[in-house]
């Protein structure tokens, strides 16, 4: 039986990884010769060849993946930083970047910001610092100055469930998705509205709002009497939705007879809070979400959501990402229409 040579016998310390200095001395050769054998390059004699390749395999030495791919050009790895992965909808918009990246050999690494700009910087920082062939991002915010410098360094970034006239983006006309909730709900002859929001700093919560406001105003009402918005702070979690909610239901004065919510999963919450308290939903308050996550058809009063082509969306994105800018001569833009699909949470049967 033959036995490998031990890296402590070839003047390697032992506990250390062998490195391409190591091959190089013992091969004979210069680094940068190592380095064309493991890239294949012509200019190496077939003799240096067999001798580099016969030193790596005595002594056990991996080339560093990623820095190779890196030095050429060949990284498969697209970063992606969205606002929260507990969220279902920003998991199947990342299952539709990964069924696209996947298809060119490419892969995701992924990230939530929570909506804070300082968590979105450190994330994109460390994804800068693994060397992504590009970024795909939900911006946390309006100020979109360090993703203009990420791309002035050689990165392509493209906006994910956002819009900015400078980058390349994939979004919902969000302003007819929260109209469309809002019409809804008023033409069925509710008479109170309440927008369970997140901060309007994110481009998609300000655009509803304006559309639940825009069907108020286009049936001659008056938004500051007949709607009141509730800011929830991202994360949101359960008990957040929960608290938000009973303090609506317990702020005097008539209590609203219609939720709209910025999306599925404070739609959940709400719905929660509402049962807990004996609250007949729709008869006393209809409920009305947005994604129209894969769980909102299946709950005891099913919900009804204004859909976005999640999946879509995501596949979109790394498509853009992927055909790079070079035939391009601007960004490239696509705006996508939502839905709203009716179910028994703002209908009576
Ligand atoms: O608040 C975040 C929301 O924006 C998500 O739920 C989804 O609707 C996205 O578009």
């Amino acid at each position: 039986m033959t036995t490998g040579a031990q890296p402590g016998d070839l003047g390697i310390p032992r506990g250390k990884k062998p490195a391409i200095k190591d091959v190089a001395r013992l091969a004979g050769v210069a680094v940068g010769t190592v380095s064309n054998v493991l890239n294949d390059r012509p200019s190496v004699t077939p003799e240096t060849r067999e001798r580099v390749l016969d030193v790596i395999a005595r002594i056990g030495y991996v080339p560093n993946a990623t820095a190779r791919r890196l030095r050429n050009g060949e990284v498969t790895t697209v970063g992606a930083v969205v606002l929260d992965l507990a969220n279902p909808f920003f998991t199947e918009m990342a299952r539709g970047v990964e069924d696209r990246l996947s298809q060119d050999g490419h892969t995701v690494m992924l990230a939530s910001s929570d909506e804070d700009a300082a968590r979105e910087r450190r994330y994109l920082d460390l994804l800068m610092q693994q060397g992504v062939r590009g970024l795909l991002i939900t911006p946390s915010g309006p100020d979109l100055s360090h993703l203009s410098e990420i791309r002035a360094r050689g990165t392509d970034v493209v906006l994910l469930d956002s819009f900015s006239r400078d980058f390349d983006s994939v979004w919902v006309d969000d302003i007819a998705g929260g109209a469309m909730a809002a019409a809804h709900l008023l033409d069925g002859g509710r008479a109170r509205l309440a927008f369970m929001n997140g901060s309007r700093s994110v481009r998609q919560c300000e655009a509803r709002y304006r559309g639940v406001e825009r069907a108020i105003l286009t049936r001659e009402l008056d938004p500051t009497s007949l709607l009141t918005e509730i800011t929830l702070r991202a994360p949101f979690t359960l008990e957040l939705i929960a608290a938000a909610t009973a303090e609506l239901l317990d702020t005097s004065g008539p209590h609203p007879d219609a939720i709209v919510c910025i999306n599925d999963v404070v739609a959940l919450g709400v719905l929660q809070t509402l049962q807990a308290r004996g609250i007949s939903v729709p008869d006393d308050i209809a409920v009305v979400g947005y994604d129209d996550i894969m769980f909102s058809a299946m709950l005891s009063t099913p919900l009804t959501s204004v859909r976005q082509p999640t999946r879509k969306l995501g596949w979109t994105a790394a498509d853009i990402l992927l055909r790079g800018d070079d035939d391009r001569t601007g960004v490239e833009h696509v705006e996508f229409t939502p839905e709203l699909i009716v179910r028994a949470s703002s209908v009576s049967p």
